[in-house]
């Protein structure tokens, strides 16, 4: 196994942004991966696993090693009463796990549907949409520890997941590459249909039996009304995380702008949307040359094909400011910016 140079990037990240990476090799194996692991030419200080790359904005070629996690392959390990244990490779696209839950009957990720990116990148940070996040199915996963090349099995409570958030993002971060992943799912589906959007779907696609099959597709044609396809307009999804704010402050806030949709968050917080403090900042579908702010959902920073990433991340700050400005609130991008 060898290492590429200057390897372009342009296919491997969601914004679609033309830049290279100093090496690059992928790895379709655990033992591939530890052999790449141990070669000489291995700069082990920058090392940046990319799986879709559709959580990350680059702003100027990588100046280290990118590896491909490619490792597939979707299969029931285990079968207990009520619940089915599946471990997908770290390479595997995380919407055809999902397709796979569905074929299977088996409940608990039909809510994640068309996420993109892969299932070895979903645990970084504890994807989530409609209600539910990765950790409320996450049985263990495997990761490799790019130090001493072990093989690691890390249990739900060892890995620190809240929103948009573990351990992998923080303590452990850069340590370990995650070579595969474990879900318990439900041979006896709950359908969770409390997230607004998806029951006035189910009612306008005329669905009479519940299925997860009917809120998958209910939530793919949300997801597709809001959100631009990456095939067509470079994005990473959500630039920035929802912020969570204090009740006094909720308070206030609500006071001045009594029609600001809220939920309620851990830690006796309150979670308030971006995306609509950004559009009230005057930013949606905002287009500077090549690049902007999505007209459907302002959460969402879009290059419309040549734009570089210094320019996307100028933007970023600027709306930063504004929101700061106007509300008060320091919003955090949930993108990795490189
Ligand atoms: N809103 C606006 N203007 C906008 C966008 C949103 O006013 O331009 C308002 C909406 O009207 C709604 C509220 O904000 O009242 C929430 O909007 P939406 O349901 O679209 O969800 P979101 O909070 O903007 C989050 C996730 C998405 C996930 C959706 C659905 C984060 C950072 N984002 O977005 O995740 O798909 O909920 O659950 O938590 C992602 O992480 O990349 C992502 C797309």
């Amino acid at each position: 196994m060898t290492f590429r140079q200057n390897y372009s990037l342009k296919d491997l990240n969601t914004f679609g942004l033309d830049v290279t990476a100093k090496q690059y090799a992928s790895f379709s194996s655990v033992q591939e991966l530890q052999v790449l692991l141990q070669l000489p030419e291995l700069d082990k200080s920058n090392i940046l696993i990319l799986g879709g790359g559709s959580n990350v904005l680059f702003t100027q070629n990588f100046d280290g090693t990118v590896l491909q996690n490619k490792i597939e392959g979707i299969t029931i390990t285990e079968e207990t009463g009520d619940f089915t244990l599946i471990e997908a490779g770290g390479g595997v696209l995380w919407h055809d796990l999902v397709l796979f839950s569905i074929e299977n009957n088996l409940g608990g990720i039909e809510n994640l549907s068309l996420i993109p990116g892969t299932v070895g990148a979903a645990p970084l940070q504890n994807i989530g949409a409609y209600g539910v996040e990765l950790k409320d199915t996450f049985y263990s996963l495997e990761a490799v520890n790019i130090a001493s090349g072990t093989v690691k099995r890390f249990k739900a409570e060892d890995c620190g997941f809240g929103y948009r958030e573990s351990i992998f993002k923080k303590e452990l971060k850069g340590q370990y590459i995650v070579t595969h992943v474990t879900l318990k799912l439900s041979k006896n589906p709950v359908f969770n249909t409390s997230y607004g959007a998806i029951k006035d779907t189910l009612i306008s696609m005329n669905v009479q039996d519940l299925s997860l099959k009917a809120i998958s597709e209910a939530v793919c044609s949300i997801r597709k009304s809001k959100l631009p396809d990456p095939k067509q307009i470079g994005n990473a999804g959500s630039f920035f995380k929802n912020p969570e704010i204090s009740q006094e402050d909720f308070v206030q806030l609500k006071a001045q702008n009594p029609d600001i949709p809220s939920y309620p968050a851990p830690g006796n917080k309150v979670k308030v949307p971006a995306g609509w403090l950004i559009e009230r900042c005057g930013w949606k579908g905002k287009k500077l040359e090549n690049y902007g702010v999505h007209k459907d959902q302002a959460l969402v920073l879009v290059n419309y094909g040549g734009a570089h990433g210094h320019q996307i991340k100028a933007l970023a700050h600027d709306i930063i400011a504004s929101v700061k400005e106007r509300f008060g609130i320091t919003l955090t991008p949930e993108v990795n910016i490189l």
